[in-house]
């Protein structure tokens, strides 16, 4: 087929999520148990597969492009993804092109993603405090961070903060975190934390249900709700006080899939559908098999998404201390 991608529940694909690498260089805890096993380096698609797969999406209409991971600036010669996936932009196929990471490795590439029409980047961040950062993420370096950061913004590159929400870890922060992204011009987005993948750590401990945390917001900030969409599940208010933009993301309380536009494609080539639900779709053989071209990868593409499902079904609480979905976030991306 051509034209646009549409689901079995009549919504229009428009977005693409592309897990470079499943390895990361943290070990966030609400994300990763400590000893990961990851997918060998055998399995991985190589950049130029990838870069196929994604044209075929763009040339069914899809208009965003994310490249997540694990973390998508360790995987070797990223740029060259980046670099090639830009020619979407300048042809006017694509709108956007941009990053979720952890901002490790973002002192690096900064000036380069910016040359190569990164508007935007999201950049996950939990805590300002070193101490609580490094045991977050297991190991990690704020400073490194900050200073990916700093990067960003100096490269003309607009910064969306991610923290997730943990109850005793970083609910006290969320004000100071607010001040600090506001301050700095970033927009920060809150996220519920959702039951994917075996962690070691209990979410049913771990989760803080973003209703409570605006209403705890809201006895000292006026919050007002804006129109204002990214095309993700984020809603967001005005915060009177910083002037800034916060988000939400509540697939717990507030679940959003009825206007779901977007898939995940991983490393090894597998579609996935829905990040809350193993159905999935394997592009790898097709991609490979013998004369295979944009009509043979258009169909596949089409196979794929007639099982996208409705949406998730988490839930957290209520007896349902084990993860959801058995499959860590690294393999799709978030
Ligand atoms: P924007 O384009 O800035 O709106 O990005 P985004 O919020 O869509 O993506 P990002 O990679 O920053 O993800 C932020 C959080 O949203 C992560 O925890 C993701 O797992 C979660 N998220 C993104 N898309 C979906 C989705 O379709 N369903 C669910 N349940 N969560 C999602
Ligand atoms: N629940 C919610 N968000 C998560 N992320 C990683 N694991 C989880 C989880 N279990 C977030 C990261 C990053 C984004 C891609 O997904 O913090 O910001
Ligand atoms: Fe879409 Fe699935 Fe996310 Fe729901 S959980 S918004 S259906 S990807």
């Amino acid at each position: 087929a051509t034209g646009p991608i549409i689901d079995p529940f009549g919504r229009t694909i428009s977005y693409l999520r592309v897990s470079v690498t499943d390895r990361c260089d943290f070990r966030c805890t609400y994300c990763m148990a400590e000893n990961m096993t990851f997918l060998p380096k055998q399995d991985l698609l190589t950049l130029e597969e990838l870069d196929r797969l994604c044209a075929a999406f763009v040339a069914r209409g899809v208009r965003r492009l994310r490249l997540t991971g694990g973390e998508p600036l360790v995987r070797k010669n990223i740029m060259n993804l980046v670099r090639s996936l830009s020619r979407h932009l300048d042809s006017g196929a694509l709108d956007e092109l941009t990053l979720t990471t952890n901002g490790s490795q973002l002192a690096r590439y900064a000036k380069e993603l910016a040359e190569c029409g990164v508007r935007r980047i999201n950049v996950s961040l939990d805590t300002l405090d070193p101490e609580k950062f490094r045991a977050i993420t297991r190991w990690g370096d704020l400073a490194k961070v900050m200073a990916g950061i700093d990067a960003a913004l100096d490269a003309g590159i607009a910064v969306k903060l991610n923290a997730v929400a943990l109850k005793g870890q970083n609910e006290d922060e969320l004000v100071p975190m607010l001040r600090f992204a506001h301050g700095r011009g970033m927009d920060l987005t809150l996220i519920e934390t959702m039951p994917m993948g075996e962690t070691g750590e209990d979410r049913t401990d771990r989760y803080l249900p973003l209703s409570t945390v605006r209403a705890r917001l809201e006895r000292e900030f006026t919050l007002t709700d804006l129109a204002y969409r990214t095309g993700g599940p984020a809603r967001y208010v005005r915060v009177g006080e910083t002037g800034g933009r916060l988000g939400f993301i509540t697939p717990l309380t507030h679940n959003f899939c009825e206007s779901c536009n977007r898939v995940r494609l991983t490393c090894t080539g597998t579609l996935y559908l829905c990040l809350g639900q193993n159905d999935a779709a394997d592009l790898r053989d097709v991609l490979r098999a013998p004369g295979s071209d944009a009509a043979t990868l258009s169909a596949a593409i089409d196979a794929a998404v007639a099982l996208k499902p409705k949406g998730h079904d988490f839930v957290i609480g209520r007896g349902a201390s084990k993860p959801k979905i058995a499959r860590h976030m690294n393999v799709t991306g978030g």
